[in-house]
């Protein structure tokens, strides 16, 4: 059987991503250029930056897409692009890429929401592993951007791979997302930029040092009104900027490391010898709330729901601690708790081209006059 073959093209934020999928369910490639070392030095996304960054990168990321998948730009039955939401001027990069591609080779053109990307991203590989997760579907999206929890489901009879995917918006976080605070948090502290991936390490038990106590600090559960399917962060930053504030005997530490920083020392084995014994259990304390905070809200969805299947996706799902908890917890309830691998759970063009591969089959293609819409809802 000919398989279906489209390239995927990300740019919404601070990665120029190209990947080729085969039926939705086969990466043949997946490229991702980071502008992290880029944006590091500004503790955050520079959108002037990020916009031109990706024009000199997508040519290059595509043609490198293409070549490791081994085919040419004829063997491509499709081409997919983010379209929303992110940063605009990053968003018109692909945009206009895409469509000009599109238009050059006669060939579709699918436009994705970078959210259904990220939620595709855990439908892709567990497809690639011989098993399609069992929908409806709660699903928690949480990265530097957002945190967003769905229902997602598949309309029509089952059988055909066309069937499109719906979604209906649960919940969300009412100011901060949580990598978001994640990000501040590692500011405040000087731990560098992104600040998700440090945190995790430092607070992961180490051979030499006793575990971080996630106990030391209490931040108290977070109080929202209204829906309680709605999550907040940025009450939990704020916790421990006070906290610094109380703590003046941890500045020299923290000045120690923004002097290690600035000497290109950022990787969490170079910072931990500069973190004292309080400030990993800090971290520990705040990486835990954010844990139970996220793993608590998604599983009592599912649970009143009577879902049986969870997916998490986003930067913040690659995180070890959420990821464990996620699994111990689901197990306990009966509920089957999916992430993507690492690599995919972070931005990547892989995940566009599996959210294109049942919108193309239904025939769902978008016309030349495709804009960059930065705050584009899934639902
Ligand atoms: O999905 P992503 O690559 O970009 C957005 O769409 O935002 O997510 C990046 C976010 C950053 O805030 C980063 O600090 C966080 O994900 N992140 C993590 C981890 N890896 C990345 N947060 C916690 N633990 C991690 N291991
Ligand atoms: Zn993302």
């Amino acid at each position: 059987m000919v398989s279906t073959r489209i390239l995927g093209i990300e740019s919404s934020c601070d990665e120029t991503a190209a990947a080729v999928v085969a039926d939705g369910r086969d990466v043949l490639s997946n490229v991702v250029a980071s502008q992290v070392d880029i944006h590091r030095k500004y503790g955050g996304v520079v959108p002037e930056l990020a916009s031109r960054e990706h024009l000199r990168r997508i040519v290059p990321v595509v043609r490198e897409a293409l070549e490791q998948a081994g085919l040419a730009m004829r063997d491509l039955d499709a081409i997919a692009v983010t379209r929303g939401p992110g940063l605009v001027g990053a968003l018109l990069v692909g945009v206009t890429y895409g469509k000009a591609l599109a238009m050059s080779l006669a060939k579709p053109l699918v436009a994705v929401n970078h959210i259904e990307g990220h939620i595709h991203a855990v439908l892709l590989e567990a497809r690639g592993a011989g098993r399609e997760p069992e929908l409806p579907a709660v699903c928690l999206v949480v990265s530097g951007g957002h945190t967003v929890l769905y229902r997602v489901e598949r309309e029509g009879a089952s059988g055909e791979s066309a069937r499109q995917f719906c979604y209906e918006r649960l919940g969300q976080t009412r100011d901060d997302a949580a990598g978001e605070a994640y990000d501040k948090v590692a500011r405040l502290l000087a731990l560098g930029y992104p600040g998700g991936p440090v945190i995790d390490q430092l607070v992961e038990s180490s051979s030499e040092s006793a575990t971080p106590d996630p106990g030391a600090v209490r931040f108290g559960s977070v109080k929202i009104k209204g829906n309680p399917r709605d999550f907040s962060f940025s009450g939990l930053k704020t916790a421990v900027l006070y906290y610094l504030r109380a703590h003046p005997e941890l500045q020299p530490e923290i000045d120690a490391r923004r002097e290690a920083l600035t000497r290109g020392q950022r990787k969490a084995e170079q910072l931990r010898p500069l973190c004292s014994r309080q400030t990993l259990d800090l971290l520990a304390s705040f990486q835990k709330a954010v844990v139970e905070d996220l793993v608590t809200r998604t599983l009592a969805a599912a649970s009143e729901l009577g879902v049986r299947t969870v997916l998490v996706s986003g930067g913040v799902a690659a995180n070890r601690q959420l990821r464990a908890t996620f699994e111990e917890e689901g197990r306990v309830r009966g509920i089957d708790v999916l992430f993507p691998s690492r690599q995919l759970s972070t931005d990547n063009a892989a995940m566009i081209a599996a959210a294109a591969y049942p919108k193309f089959l239904a025939g769902e293609h978008a016309d030349w006059e495709l804009n960059a819409d930065p705050s584009l809802r899934l639902a």
